[in-house]
């Protein structure tokens, strides 16, 4: 791994205000915002732009083994390239790329800039290169601007520990509000004309307060950000004491399952006085596994919910268990799945069809799939075609701004961001029927309850009506014996021509084993 160290910080001047962006600003209302990051592997000349209405290049790092604390690092390595290739890209297509600062191993000293007036200066005229453009001659060697079109903190967590090596104060989320202040006005100073981003990565709770808790308000971090985008996932992996979910779209089971989901999110933080225009909810292209200590296919009733080793297995293909450079946590394997090695060496037969040994259940509270693999008792909680439909048609009848990815290598075929382009719709958009998990039962691989159906954004718990009233949604589990049974998919009405199972309803079909019946 190559590691130039590039010193942003040496290079800041004060720069005049740019003329006005050539950029064609991205036109639809709402947000898909992608991240794309070095490691990925993907050439920025092969990203298929119209996917996207905003990228977040990540990370530039703030580490306690850079020089400064205020020193902003490209993660990894230096990228330059990259970051060009991205913006120029940007621009032809009309998808502003941000630089996202922080991270996981990122945000080490985030708390001591934000609570030193100093720093925070020094902080914000290095964070203010990236937004630049470039002035001088020797770009290559020494860049003073990168020309992004907005700032993303990915600060992993204001008040609450995140990496081993974060510094935490009660302080952080108090002091964050400053930063943020001071950050919008010298991009509003810089930039009269064109106005660059501010937006955040966050946790599925509002910031924590001085009392170590979620705020019960966080309107005023609204003044400033252009949105914030909900990590909705690594709710339960490794670290939980049993299998779980990584992204369930509602809560699990109370007592079984942390608390904590996409719905959840984007409840606490509404409730928390932000607005919905301003929420923009994640979703991971990703699932994680664990190494179970009973096989997941002989317990009565089916729970996906297990004891398990507390050794996290090595994920997919790709997974390492390298020392991260700038925070070393250990050499531990992540136990993550991309989705497309989840399709490469899983999900072989097609989206919802295991390859031998492993198994498909679909969990009815929190309306994801999981796998489970005989041969080494692993456990692999993902989202799929069918939850991301769930997710990306709530988030549109929420009215929220849109929805995040992480991470825009991971995909297959693209299979999960073409789902994500739902969140576009303008007529007859699906509407998604949560459902509140029983605390009582036990999750199991039943059915699916919940429904979509089409029709203007309505209550959360209504029934479903029309066509589709009384029809149950179509399940990946359930054996269809004969011709002629009926279910609902993706807010459309499927009937099937012959015996099936575990195939999943394409709309539009004539000729497949589910025929389209239309939207419900
Ligand atoms: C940045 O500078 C280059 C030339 O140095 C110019 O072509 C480009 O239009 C500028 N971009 C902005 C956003 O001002
Ligand atoms: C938090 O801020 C208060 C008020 O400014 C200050 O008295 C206190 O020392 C700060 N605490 C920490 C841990 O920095
Ligand atoms: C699961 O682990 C818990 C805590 O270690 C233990 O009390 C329980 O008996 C275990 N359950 C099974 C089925 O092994």
């Amino acid at each position: 791994m190559r590691l130039s160290f590039l010193a942003l910080a040496a290079t800041a001047i004060a720069v005049a205000s740019a003329a006005p962006a050539p950029v064609k600003r991205a036109t639809k209302p709402n947000v898909v915002l992608g991240y794309w990051v070095p490691w990925g592997d993907v050439p920025v000349a092969s990203l298929d732009m119209t996917k996207y209405t905003h990228i977040n290049y990540g990370f530039g790092v703030t580490a306690k083994r850079n020089p400064k604390v205020t020193d902003i690092y490209f993660d990894r390595y230096y990228d330059g390239n990259n970051v060009k290739a991205l913006v120029k890209r940007g621009n032809e297509n009309g998808v502003p790329i941000l630089i996202s600062i922080g991270g996981w191993t990122g945000s080490q000293t985030l708390s001591t800039i934000s609570a030193d007036a100093g720093l925070r200066k020094t902080f914000i005229n290095n964070a203010m290169v990236f937004v630049r453009n470039n002035t001088l001659p020797d770009w290559a060697s020494e860049p003073d601007g990168w020309n992004m079109h907005g700032i993303d903190l990915d600060w992993e967590y204001p008040g609450r520990g995140g990496a081993i090596c974060n510094t935490v104060s009660p302080n952080d989320s108090a002091n964050y509000l400053v930063l943020l202040r001071e950050l919008r006005a010298q991009l509003d100073l810089e930039f009269p004309n064109d106005r660059k981003l501010l937006t955040a990565a966050v946790r599925v709770q509002p910031f924590d307060g001085t009392d170590g808790k979620p705020m019960a308000n966080v309107a005023a971090f609204a003044t400033y950000f252009d949105w914030v985008a909900i990590m909705a996932y690594d709710i339960m992996g490794g670290w939980s004491a049993t299998t779980g979910p990584n992204a369930p779209f509602n809560n699990g089971p109370a007592g079984k399952a942390d608390q904590f989901s996409f719905v959840q999110g984007i409840d606490s933080w509404t409730k928390a006085g932000f607005p919905l225009s301003k929420i923009v909810a994640g979703t991971a292209f990703y699932g994680r596994s664990v190494t179970t200590t009973v096989n997941m296919n002989t317990q009565n009733p089916i729970s996906m919910y297990v004891n398990k080793t507390n050794v996290t297995p090595k994920g997919g293909p790709a997974d390492r268990n390298d020392i991260n450079y700038f925070c070393n946590e250990g050499s531990v394997y992540s136990g993550m799945w991309k989705w497309k090695e989840i399709r490469g060496s899983i999900l072989t037969g097609g989206v919802t069809t295991p390859a031998p040994g492993w198994t498909r259940y679909w969990d009815a509270d929190t309306q994801t799939p999981w796998l489970y693999g005989t041969a080494a008792n692993t456990f692999i909680s993902y989202d799929d075609v069918q939850s991301m439909t769930i997710k990306v048609n709530y988030a549109k009848q929420a009215g929220i701004r849109g929805v995040m990815l992480w991470d825009m290598s991971y995909d297959y075929n693209n299979e999960l961001i073409n789902v994500l382009q739902n969140i576009h719709c303008t007529s007859n958009c699906p509407v998604v029927t949560t459902v509140v998990p029983s605390p009582t039962t036990t999750t199991a691989s039943v059915p699916v309850t919940t429904t979509t159906t089409t029709g203007g954004p309505g209550p959360t718990t209504s029934n479903p009506v029309g066509p589709c009233a009384g029809v149950a949604a179509w399940n990946s589990a359930t054996v269809y014996p004969t011709a002629g049974a009926k279910v609902t998919y993706s807010g459309r009405l499927f009937t099937n021509a012959w015996w099936t199972q575990n195939e999943t309803p394409v709309a539009g079909s004539t000729s497949g084993v589910w025929k389209d019946g239309g939207a419900c």
